[in-house]
This record gives structure tokens, C-alpha cells and sequence, in this order.
């Protein structure tokens, strides 16, 4: 026997758009008042668009291990302009192909290799900092993060003019994403918009520069031992190497998605270290201890356990990436519950990694309710940053190693206070960012 979802408690519905409007005011408000007033599974719709919130961690659980009967949602659909068929955004054979080929890249023996470069670049950026300064770290973080992605995907160092090109598309892509989420996702091409048109332009000119990366590597048929080189190189099992619309399609999707998600982590971490000076101690204790003066290496990473539980911890409140959705192809028996086909499941980490039953006095920010492998011992769906399945993120090894020595080495050098009059807000789009950066006040340690 399984019940249908249609059946079950939700909230009210404009006739037009459904839950849309609510939704789109505040979604993670949103997604908070559905798991508290309404269950485990709510159906909801977003005027044409069938769609249901689970909160529930074992049909999270379900629904991200399942292997045949869902697609990315609709809304990861959007972004194909952006992204291409990378893997954020491909589904079924492509994706298995894909994902199978680039998986060894992120191994971690060559996750270490990077981490030189991600210090010397915290480094150079630490160089240009000095004492008393106002700045925003978060427009820092994000340099510095694609700054690292560029010369491990590229091995290029960054001029200004293409940092800038990057960054702007991908904030027009932002923009354009909260448009298109305000019209629940429904787009024609034949119409574009003058957004749509701002949003092509952009685009156009980050495939320019990518395509002129692949072009000189190709004629150079230079092998750095980098992305770029290995997705270059790369053969399938049939000898064919990727065509240039390919490579294109995985490098933007790992500067876009590998960049910005460890930048927004990085920029939560350091408002809640300046929020809760006790914690802040205990970090620099173990910096002390275990690095002293010296740089941090791909070795430390497994002694710096406290660093770990602090990203962690920041990765519990404030989710990098704090909602995925997934679209049935079928109808679907998830636990009990009788899916449509075509609907899209939403799941929120937000919710989930802020749940009493799992996290007691869930607001507060407590690193040390990681200890004891306590995340061996959650139950799957209750943790899930870097989501889980078979569409695991395939950068969590880089991104925590990241996330880690980055903290590591500008917490040798620099203690970073709020600015007090600055507002910060959390606003969720395809990641979860702070919409008006974050200020600080740089002290020189
Ligand atoms: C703190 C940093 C990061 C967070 C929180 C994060 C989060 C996520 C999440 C939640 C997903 C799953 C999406 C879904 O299931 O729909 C994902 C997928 C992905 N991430 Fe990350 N990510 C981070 C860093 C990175 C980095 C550094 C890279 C690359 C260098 C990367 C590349 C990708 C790719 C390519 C996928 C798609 C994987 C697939 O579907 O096979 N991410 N990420």
C-alpha cells in the first residue's frame, strides 16, 4: 500500500502560482515552516511546476541513493547554459561516462599536490593585507578561491581582466537564476529578455577565454599535470578523447562550482569565529600547537582536528549549498508515498543540519559536537554539504583540504572582527552567500 502525496497536509496555494510566491520570498523560511507545521513529506506546486519538500533524513537518504528513477530538477536544468553537459548539470549515460573518467582526478594523493598552491596563493593574498583594514572578506575569499582553481584546473595564473570576466559572469549567472526562480523556472528562448541577453553576453565571453585556455594547451601539447592536461588527454574506453565543447562544459563546471561554494564556507567561518571569541582561542591553541610558525602542509591536514571541526560545524549552519532537488522520471514509491512523475523532490540541508533530535541547542556554534566521529555516527540524510550518492560532490576532498589550510594560514597571521554597523544576510541562490559581503577589520598577529 503506498499513499498518495496529493492527500497529505500543505500550505495553502495561490491559484496561480501555488507556493511560488512564498517560496520565493524566503525559501529557507519556507522550507523551515513546511518541516515543522506540515511533516516529512509536503506537496506543493509551483504553478505548473509539481513539486514536494522532504525533511524526513531517511527518504533523503532514499531519494540521493536511488539510482534509475531520478534526474537533476529543473532548476539545475536552468543553468545548462552555463555549465553545459558538465557533470553538475548532466544526467544518465553522459553523466556515468564523465563522472568515471574525472573521478581519479580527485584522488587524494593528487588533492595533496595542490596544496601548495593553495597556501602560497593565501600567502600572496595575506601579502597585500595589513593592520586596522577594512575589508570585505568575502569578495576576498571568492579571489582567492578562483584564483586557486584557475591554477589547479589551468595552471594559469589569473590576469585582473579575466578574474573579472569570471566573476562577473558568474554573478550575472546568480541574478539570472533568481529571475528565472521568481518565474518558476520557465523560460523561452524565442523571447529572451534583456537579463537573458545580459546573461548570453557573459557567457560568451568566459567560452571565449576557456576556449582559448584549451586551444594553446592543445597546440602547446604542454602537460602541466592538471585538470586542463588530464581532461585534454583523457581516453574512454574506446580510444576517443573529449571533444573541446566537453572539456569547455567540465572546466567551466569545476571553476564555478569549485570556487564559490569553498569561498561562501570560508566567508561563514570567519562571521562566526568573530561572533564566538572562545572558539576562535581554541583554533589558534591548535594552530600553535601543531603548525607553530610554519607553513601548513598537505601533512598537516589530519593532525589540524579542531580546524576540521570548526569548517564542519560552519558547514552544519550555513550550508554552502543549501537546498538539491531531484526530478522523478517515473512514478515513484519513496518510503510509503506514492510520487508523480515529473515532480521535483526538494531537500533543504539548512533544515536538516539545524534538527534538535540530532544537534541539541542547534543555533549555537559549537564545534566540539564533532568529536567522537559523531559524523560516522548521524544517520544518513541528517549531514549531508556536499550532498550524497552517486552525485556525491566529486571535489569534497579539495574543498576540505581547501577550506582547512586556507583557515590554517590566515589564522596564523591576522585575527578578523566585524565591522559592527555592516548588515549581513544570508541569501540563498544556487549557493547559499552573503548578499552584501561580509566587512571586517583586519589585526595583524
Ligand atoms: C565547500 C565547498 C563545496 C560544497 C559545499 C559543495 C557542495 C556540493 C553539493 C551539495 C553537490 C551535490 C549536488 C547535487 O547532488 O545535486 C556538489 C556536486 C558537485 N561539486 Fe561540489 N561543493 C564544494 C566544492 C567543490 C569543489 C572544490 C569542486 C571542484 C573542484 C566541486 C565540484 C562539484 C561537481 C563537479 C559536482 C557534480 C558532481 C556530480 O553530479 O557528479 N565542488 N557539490
Amino acid at each position: 500500500m503506498s499513499q498518495n502525496i496529493l492527500e497529505l497536509p500543505a500550505p495553502k496555494a495561490d491559484p496561480q502560482f501555488g507556493h511560488l510566491l512564498e517560496y520565493d520570498r524566503d525559501p529557507i523560511g519556507f522550507w523551515t515552516l513546511c518541516a515543522k507545521e506540515y511533516g516529512e513529506i509536503v506537496p506543493l506546486n509551483f504553478g505548473e511546476m509539481s513539486v514536494c519538500f522532504i525533511s524526513n533524513p531517511q527518504l533523503i537518504e532514499k531519494v540521493l541513493h536511488e539510482k534509475n528513477t531520478f534526474i537533476k530538477g529543473e532548476d539545475y536544468q536552468i543553468l545548462g547554459d552555463i555549465f553545459g553537459k558538465g557533470l553538475v548539470t548532466s544526467d544518465g549515460d553522459l553523466w556515468k561516462h564523465q563522472r568515471k573518467l574525472i573521478q581519479p582526478l580527485f584522488l587524494q594523493e593528487r588533492i595533496a599536490n595542490y596544496a601548495k598552491i593553495m597556501v602560497n596563493y593565501t600567502e600572496k593574498m595575506l601579502n597585500n593585507w595589513s593592520d586596522k583594514e577594512e575589508i570585505d572578506v568575502h569578495a576576498e575569499m571568492m579571489r582567492l578561491t578562483l584564483n586557486i582553481a584557475m591554477k589547479a584546473i589551468f595552471d594559469l595564473d589569473l590576469t585582473e581582466a579575466d578574474a573579472k570576466t569570471i566573476a562577473e559572469a558568474f554573478d550575472l549567472a546568480m541574478e539570472w537564476y533568481e529571475n528565472m526562480r521568481e518565474q518558476g523556472f520557465i523560460y523561452d528562448p524565442n523571447n529572451p529578455t534583456e537579463a537573458d541577453l545580459r546573461y548570453k553576453k557573459a557567457i560568451d565571453r568566459v567560452d571565449k577565454a576557456i576556449y582559448k585556455i584549451i586551444q594553446t594547451r592543445r597546440k602547446n601539447k604542454q602537460n602541466s599535470g592538471d585538470l586542463l592536461s588530464l581532461l585534454i588527454d583523457m581516453k574512454d574506453e574506446n580510444g576517443k578523447k573529449m571533444s573541446d565543447r566537453q572539456v569547455r562544459d567540465e572546466a567551466a563546471t569545476m571553476i564555478l562550482a569549485g570556487h564559490e561554494t569553498t569561498a561562501n564556507t570560508l566567508s561563514w567561518t570567519w562571521m562566526l569565529l568573530a561572533q564566538n571569541p572562545q572558539v576562535r582561542a581554541k583554533l589558534q591553541q591548535e594552530l600553535k600547537e601543531v603548525l607553530g610558525n610554519k607553513k601548513p602542509t598537505a601533512a598537516d591536514y589530519n593532525r589540524l582536528n579542531y580546524t576540521k571541526m570548526v569548517i564542519k560545524e560552519s558547514m552544519r549552519l550555513y550550508p554552502a549549498v543549501a537546498e538539491l532537488s531531484r526530478q522523478t522520471t517515473r512514478e515513484y514509491n519513496l518510503g510509503g508515498y506514492q510520487i508523480p512523475a515529473n515532480c521535483t523532490v526538494m531537500m533543504c540541508q539548512w533544515v536538516n543540519h539545524r534538527n534538535p533530535d540530532y544537534f541539541p541547542d542547534p543555533e549555537t556554534f559549537n564545534p566540539d559536537r564533532w568529536a567522537n566521529d559523531l559524523e560516522k555516527k548521524l544517520p544518513k540524510g541528517v549531514y549531508f554539504p556536499f550532498g550524497d550518492g552517486q552525485r556525491i560532490c566529486i571535489g569534497k576532498g579539495f574543498a576540505l583540504m581547501e577550506a582547512v589550510l586556507l583557515l590554517a594560514t590566515i589564522s596564523q597571521k591576522f585575527t578578523l572582527n566585524l565591522l559592527p554597523e555592516h548588515p549581513i544576510l544570508p541569501q540563498p541562490s544556487i549557493t547559499l552567500r552573503p548578499e552584501k559581503g561580509i566587512k571586517v577589520i583586519l589585526n595583524k598577529r
